[in-house]
């Protein structure tokens, strides 16, 4: 039976519907009432037989645009002490590469829509300076596809590669794929080679377009133009290489005019050539988003969820529309928070090299809705298989330079631990939380909880955001189907001010903290999780 203090708790099985339908769950019920302080502590059952999905590592994505300081002096800066002969920054290729990213979306976003990738190939003295239309910045094209793809092969990642489907035509963006993927013989493989590549990249993902329902993309066009410029570049794509993997451009937001509508007609027009759509996402502490409420700005990740599931039942209505067998993956190939560096000269190169834009200084509150999406991201890992974080290095990143070294932003360590500790299954978790009252999003839990298991490893590791901005909470774990063996790691990233952030000068304001290792004893794991925390805890077999 359900009991009165029960029903103070919102349900959040971390499948369907989670957090975000926490009013539909309880109405009105879970805020009427004052806890008592055992109904304060939060229950989290966790079995490992009970999985959402096997984690794509893909999850862990992020982006590299050329955009601001992000290609130019963020990964590439030809005359620093920091750059290897290639003029690639050490320091940034060391980090990435031992964060592990699995997969760099590359040459944009917006960038991309009026890029023509011819301007990055072959000698670079002969390769034209370019003022590009989305930032109006100078690029030199230093780097391009050849060099891009030299990185990610020295910082051991998977390239995810953006067609311009704005100016460029379906046939340069096949071109493209034949110069990226085919061995020989044919006049772009045979060009790739004549500029020094005789091993085909054979890259698997392409992006067609970016963000082309969105007024402010060059070559913005309808969404049946859209879905049928996107049919034709993924047939001729496919007569080139038949084993790529492809994604659409869905919606660039939830706050688009043409949000679901915009998807539903793209995939009208091109369902069957494609495997995927993509999704965007933006989050910031505003009047119109948030009122500038931190305590809703830290639950914007289960609109985000809201989001995903929107966006997944127009994919399966046209799947049903097409009576096709295939179902639709989602890729969140752009997703941070960003409102700060969002106007006026932040995005206006101004005709310059490598111009300061976008580079948003990142906080406390940002990191803790940071780790809220990636645990959305996680608990939708059933369906949402690719997913970026936008993006990489300076711009809008966890990672910036200067002539120095890096500075780590408070959003790198969620990010890190994604990358480092949620291996294996998602386990459908059941998380009992006290709630608080969030305007327009009804009864949101205080505690948002997920879990990995890895049965090679034996590891199962649990990410904790407590939205709690001013109270501890106790947090029981009940092993349902075995007791884990010892804590192998826990740490935590919270503080006494949302609004801080890192500096080069003061690079550890806002950085991980010890967390007392928990015991479990019969079956049950205890422990407190900070106010203004996310915390992650691995144990072992
Ligand atoms: O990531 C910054 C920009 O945001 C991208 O270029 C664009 O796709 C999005 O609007």
């Amino acid at each position: 039976m359900f009991s009165e203090n029960r029903r103070r708790f919102l349900r959040q099985a971390a499948s369907a519907g989670v957090a975000c339908s926490a009013s539909t769950l309880l109405g009105s019920f879970a805020s009427a009432q004052t806890p008592s302080p055992a109904a304060d502590m939060a229950r989290i059952y966790l079995d490992s037989r009970r999985r959402i999905a096997p984690l794509d590592r893909n999850l862990f994505g992020s982006f590299l645009e050329h955009l601001g300081r992000a290609i130019y002096e963020g990964i590439y800066d030809p005359g620093s002490k920091l750059s290897d002969a290639n003029g690639f920054r050490k320091d940034v290729m060391d980090e990435v590469r031992q964060l592990g990213v699995p997969i760099i979306r590359y040459p944009g976003g917006n960038f991309v829509s009026s890029y023509n990738w011819l301007d990055g190939v072959g000698p670079k003295q002969d390769r034209p300076h370019v003022l590009d239309k989305a930032w109006n910045a100078l690029n030199t094209n230093q780097i391009g596809t050849n060099e891009f793809m030299t990185w990610c092969k020295a910082v051991g990642t998977e390239p995810l590669m953006g067609l311009n489907l704005g100016t460029g035509s379906a046939e340069d963006a096949a071109a493209l794929v034949e110069y990226c993927n085919l061995e020989k013989g044919t006049k772009w493989s045979d060009l790739r080679r004549k500029h020094g590549v005789a091993e085909p990249y054979r890259v698997k993902r392409w992006c067609l377009g970016n963000e082309m329902d969105g007024p402010w993309q060059v070559g913005h066009m309808t969404a049946t133009e859209y879905g049928l410029k996107a049919e034709d570049a993924a047939r001729q794509m496919h007569a080139i290489d038949p084993s790529l993997q492809l994604i659409a451009c869905g919606s660039s937001g939830p706050g688009m005019p043409t949000y679901l509508e915009w998807d539903r007609e793209v995939l009208e027009q091109c369902y069957d050539y494609v495997d995927a759509l993509s999704l965007h996402r933006y989050i910031g502490n505003t009047q119109e988003e948030t009122g500038t409420d931190s305590a809703k700005f830290v639950a914007m990740n289960l609109s985000m969820e809201q989001q995903i599931k929107e966006t997944l039942a127009v994919c399966d209505l046209v799947q049903g529309h097409k009576r096709s067998p295939k179902k639709l993956w989602l890729s969140f190939d752009e997703w941070n928070v960003w409102y700060r560096a969002r106007t006026g000269d932040a995005l206006r190169g101004h005709g310059e090299e490598a111009p300061h834009l976008l580079e948003e200084v990142y906080n406390l509150e940002d990191a803790l809705l940071v780790g809220g999406i990636l645990n959305t991201l996680m608990r939708n890992a059933d369906r949402v298989k690719l997913a970026c974080l936008a993006q990489l290095v300076n711009v809008i990143a966890p990672i910036m330079t200067n002539a120095n070294g890096m500075l780590k932003q408070s959003i790198y360590y969620p990010y890190s631990w994604a990358l480092q500790f949620a291996h294996g299954s998602v386990l459908n978790l059941l998380v009992e939380s006290p709630t608080y009252e969030v305007s327009g999003m009804g009864q949101v839990p205080y505690l948002d909880a997920v879990a990995t298991a890895n049965a090679e490893s034996g590891k199962t590791t649990l990410f904790i955001l407590n939205r709690d901005l001013s109270k501890a909470h106790a947090v029981e774990v009940n092993w349902q189907d075995k007791a884990p063996g010892k804590v192998l790691m826990s740490t935590t990233i919270t503080g006494s001010d949302l609004k801080a952030f890192n500096t080069f000068e003061s690079p550890q304001r806002v950085a991980p903290q010890a967390f007392d290792k928990p015991a479990t004893t019969g079956g049950r794991t205890k422990f407190e999780v900070p106010a203004r925390s996310y915390t992650v805890i691995q144990w072992g077999t």
